[in-house]
């Protein structure tokens, strides 16, 4: 090759280059105008749905020699600087709002909620409720506790009245032995994520079960179809629970064969070790493992090449957004969801149980996904 034609073909990609930055460039302004009509409107910047249908629209588009997952990965980064864009406009609406609302106004009466976990300082709950209550007009604030000894924990929320609390990791079982009462769908899952003082008692909840429902809900639905759940941890006991009590058939696989019998036999169901995973298919698979969770983002549970015996795919981890298994899943052509609606909508729950108030989910999202935009 000539290096005049070596040239040549450079200008036309610096040519490309420019045409592409200007569209690019028009591209931020419309999310910009975006951003400023959901601002005005109430309406969630971050939605799944709709990102979805742009990467299925761009599939559908694609002749190579781009693979989707290249192509996916591109737009993925496009997307991102778009949700920033439009939650930047959004942020002004509710920094008028945070201004708006009278801290001073934080006293003897103020309802206190919190966090009991450990750790805590990776939390997102502080800032969604808080968002929540501010957003109500609810004179209540919530903070995150990063407890040791969780029987003293439960004395200070006793004494302090403080009025109900989250409860995370690594205590959501063993709190079942310490408080008065609890609810009866906690008992069936083995777990509370949730506690609210009732006069003098304490009743746990759990509501990651209902996250879990509604999450999986944005995709398919959960009655008759068929599902296989990986892991058996505490989040694999909520999302076996939710589906089974909403009509769904679960297979249990497990990397550790007696992890996942002990819990496959609670809940009478099929297992199946992670290594035998090949042989099975169904309408939608489902990782509760903390496989492909940042910092370990090149990691995926499942070869790639059985996903495309799914129609759906849902990893619960947000943090990647996408993680490689639902980058792999798409690539197969089926549809994903990541477990961001899961946390909003066990907190959501959460917080309809302590105020009785309909949960502000859109506005409680957008601070979630911002916040995750900044990590
Ligand atoms: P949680 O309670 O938050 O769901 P957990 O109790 O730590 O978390 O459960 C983690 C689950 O992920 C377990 O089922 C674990 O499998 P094992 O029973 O074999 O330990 C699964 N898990 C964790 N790391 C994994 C890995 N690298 N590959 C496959 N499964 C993994």
């Amino acid at each position: 090759m000539s290096n005049d034609s070596l040239k040549r073909l450079r200008h036309r990609i610096e040519d490309l280059d420019v045409q592409l930055l200007k569209l690019l460039s028009d591209r931020a302004a419309i999310s910009v105008q975006i951003g400023n009509l959901k601002a005005r409107n109430g309406l969630s910047i971050y939605d799944q749905g709709r990102e979805d249908a742009i990467y299925r629209h761009l599939a559908q588009y694609n002749k190579g020699p781009l693979t989707t997952s290249e192509i996916n990965r591109i737009f993925g980064e496009i997307i991102s600087v778009s949700r920033k864009l439009q939650a930047h406009m959004a942020s002004d609406d509710r920094e008028q709002l945070a201004a708006d609302s009278d801290t001073s106004t934080l006293g003897v009466n103020t309802s206190l909620y919190g966090l009991l976990g450990n750790p805590v300082a990776q939390s997102m709950s502080p800032l969604m409720h808080n968002a929540a209550f501010r957003i109500l007009g609810i004179d209540a604030i919530y903070l995150p506790f990063e407890v040791n000894d969780l029987r003293g924990a439960l004395a200070g929320v006793r004494s302090l009245r403080i009025q109900g609390a989250s409860v995370t990791h690594p205590f959501k079982t063993s709190i079942l032995g310490l408080i008065d009462e609890i609810d009866v769908t906690a008992r069936e899952v083995g777990a509370v994520n949730t506690i609210v003082f009732e006069g003098d008692s304490i009743r746990g909840l759990n509501t990651d079960w209902i996250g879990a429902v509604r999450c999986i809900e944005g995709l398919l639905p959960v009655k008759d179809n068929r599902f296989v759940v990986i892991g058996a941890g505490g989040a694999a006991r909520a999302v076996v629970f939710g589906i089974t009590r909403q009509g769904g058939k679960v297979t249990l696989v497990n990397r550790t064969k007696d992890n996942g019998l002990a819990l496959a036999k609670g809940f009478d169901l099929p297992f199946a070790p992670l290594s035998e995973i090949e042989g099975l298919s169904g309408d939608c698979l489902i990782n509760t493992t903390p496989v492909g969770m940042y910092p370990n983002v090149g990691k995926t549970p499942v070869p790639k090449g059985v996903l495309g015996r799914y129609k759906a795919v849902v990893d619960i981890i947000y943090n990647p957004f996408r993680t490689r298994l639902l980058k792999d899943a798409e690539a197969e052509g089926c549809q994903v969801t990541n477990g961001l609606d899961m946390f909003l909508f066990q907190g959501a729950e959460q917080f309809r149980i302590w105020t009785g108030k309909e949960p502000p989910v859109g506005p409680m999202r957008d601070v979630v996904v911002e916040a995750l935009n900044q990590i």
